[in-house]
């Protein structure tokens, strides 16, 4: 990203969400982006997850300039290389785990059979094999994100961008999430995590904090906890 500026007008004053971003972000980081509420988190993560285009600045997603695209090809960049992970999970409540899982590839094209054996392998990632064909109501909050972990990576995506991927769970099932992050980086992942909590943002290799639309710190996660 180079100086990107994200702005909203809200009578006739002008609102940078995100000023002058500037964040390079290699293949096989495990990044966290940390802030307050109202520091420009959603607006930085919806750029990097091409959901929105920024109002000025450039940003390459492994090489395609996403900046200046249209809806349509934002859709395609989405589908094609971010996997993502939500703090409500987002599973599709009538849908079998393994069919919620599926449901990327489904939208990739992907046939049927390549699209079961995906999952699986997605699945058996995230230790949950044995649930493939529960329904997702049957499944704990920290078994649920485990298989929204599963769909984000089913695509074999450049990017894993979670928002808040612990915020609806007790600490020690936050703690089993962040270590299949953890372990997703190990093997060659990568991954961004928004957060606005300082105690989950070390978990990652990385932190890049943001304060009123820009980044005021940017360096390792171990530096990041001597500073706060
Ligand atoms: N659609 C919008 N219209 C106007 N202002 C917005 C909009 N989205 C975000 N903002 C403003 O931009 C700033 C950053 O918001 P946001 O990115 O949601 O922060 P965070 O996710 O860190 O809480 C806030 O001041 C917020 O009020
Ligand atoms: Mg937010």
């Amino acid at each position: 990203m180079r100086h990107i500026v994200k702005a909203y007008y809200m009578g006739g004053e002008e609102i940078r969400a995100n000023d002058d971003i500037n964040l390079d972000i290699e293949k096989g980081e495990f990044v966290s982006i940390v802030g307050k509420s109202g520091s420009g988190k959603s607006t930085l993560m919806n750029i990097i997850g091409a959901l929105d285009v920024a109002t000025s600045g450039d940003y390459f997603l492994s090489g395609e300039d996403v900046s200046h695209m249209t809806d349509n090809q934002l859709a395609d960049i989405r589908n094609r290389m971010i996997g993502f992970v939500f703090q409500q999970y987002n599973l599709l409540p009538k849908l079998k785990v393994v069919e919620n899982v599926e449901l990327p590839l489904l939208y990739a094209n992907i046939k049927a059979k390549e699209r079961r054996e995906r999952a699986f392998v997605a699945l058996e990632k995230v230790g949950l094999t044995e649930k493939a064909y529960n329904m997702p109501n049957q499944l704990s909050g920290g078994q649920q994100q485990r298989v929204s972990i599963a769909r984000a990576l089913a695509g074999s995506p450049s990017l894993i961008l979670a928002d808040e991927p612990t915020g609806a769970l007790d600490s020690k099932t936050s703690a089993q999430v962040l270590g299949f992050f953890k372990k997703l980086h190990e093997e060659g992942n990568t991954i961004i995590m928004i957060t606005h909590d300082n105690s989950i943002a070390i978990e990652a290799k990385r932190v890049v904090r943001i304060h009123d639309g820009k980044i005021n710190f940017d360096g390792d996660s171990e530096e990041y906890a001597g500073i706060i």
